[in-house]
């Protein structure tokens, strides 16, 4: 029987994060942040000042990036990045990087090898759809733009970030609407993923929905 995966799937600060790595605690699964792949990689190119649209250069730098992933942090060559990938700059850099389909095949590999027992919840944009579309659950998840924009604004400020509530909510909705729009692997709703809108829902609440489906889906196996 394959490994299982938990896709967890949606737009910015819909609480994907969130969910997918305690549903990953709770199981004892393997954790994929998939975005901060992609905003590791735009965090390196900007560093090494290559244009965000030279896909070339870009497929070139994914190939020989040294990332690590260690609990909640990343490591770029070595050296913690954590925080710097985490500002809405990295996100808008890492959404414009993210249409360019062969650098997102590049990216796929490293993604997939995350995929160990006794299993893995990931999330993303395209976990269910394209990364691993024989997932055993896939979930999509949503909520209000005003409330994911006030979300990211108290998980910036926790971090003691500066932040700023109107200038979150439209990088948010910039940014989703460029991730639905694109071609390559855009953001969506499919057919087999469940959706679950979050808005006004508590954490625990959405870690048991997510749960529920596993055990469902466990049960048909
Ligand atoms: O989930 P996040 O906000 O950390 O993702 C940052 C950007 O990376 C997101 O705006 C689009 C891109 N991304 C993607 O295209 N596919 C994924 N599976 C994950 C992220």
């Amino acid at each position: 029987m394959s490994i299982p995966v938990i896709a967890i799937d949606g737009p910015s600060a819909s609480g994907k994060g969130t969910i997918a790595a305690i549903v990953a605690q709770r199981l004892g699964f393997h954790y994929l942040d998939s975005g901060a792949i992609y905003r590791v990689t735009a965090y390196a190119a900007l560093k090494q000042k290559i244009d965000l649209a030279d896909e070339p250069a870009l497929v070139e730098l994914a190939g020989r990036l040294d990332l690590r992933f260690d609990g909640a942090e990343v490591y770029l060559d070595g050296r913690p990045v954590g925080d710097a990938i985490r500002t809405e700059e990295a996100g808008r850099a890492a959404s414009t990087i993210a249409v360019l389909p062969r650098l997102r095949e590049a990216l796929l590999a490293r993604q997939r090898a995350f995929r160990q027992a006794p299993g893995l919840a990931a999330d993303g944009r395209d976990m269910g759809t394209v990364v691993f579309p024989d997932a055993r659950v896939k979930v999509f998840l949503t909520a209000s733009a005003e409330e994911r924009a006030n979300r990211r604004y108290k998980q910036l400020i926790e971090k003691g970030l500066s932040a700023n509530l109107s200038r979150i909510l439209q990088d948010l909705q910039e940014r989703d609407a460029r991730d639905a729009a694109r071609t390559a692997a855009p953001m969506q709703h499919a057919p087999d993923a469940v959706l679950i809108d979050t808005t006004g829902m508590t954490i625990a609440a959405v870690v048991q929905r997510v749960f529920d489906l596993f055990s469902q889906a466990q049960g048909k196996t």
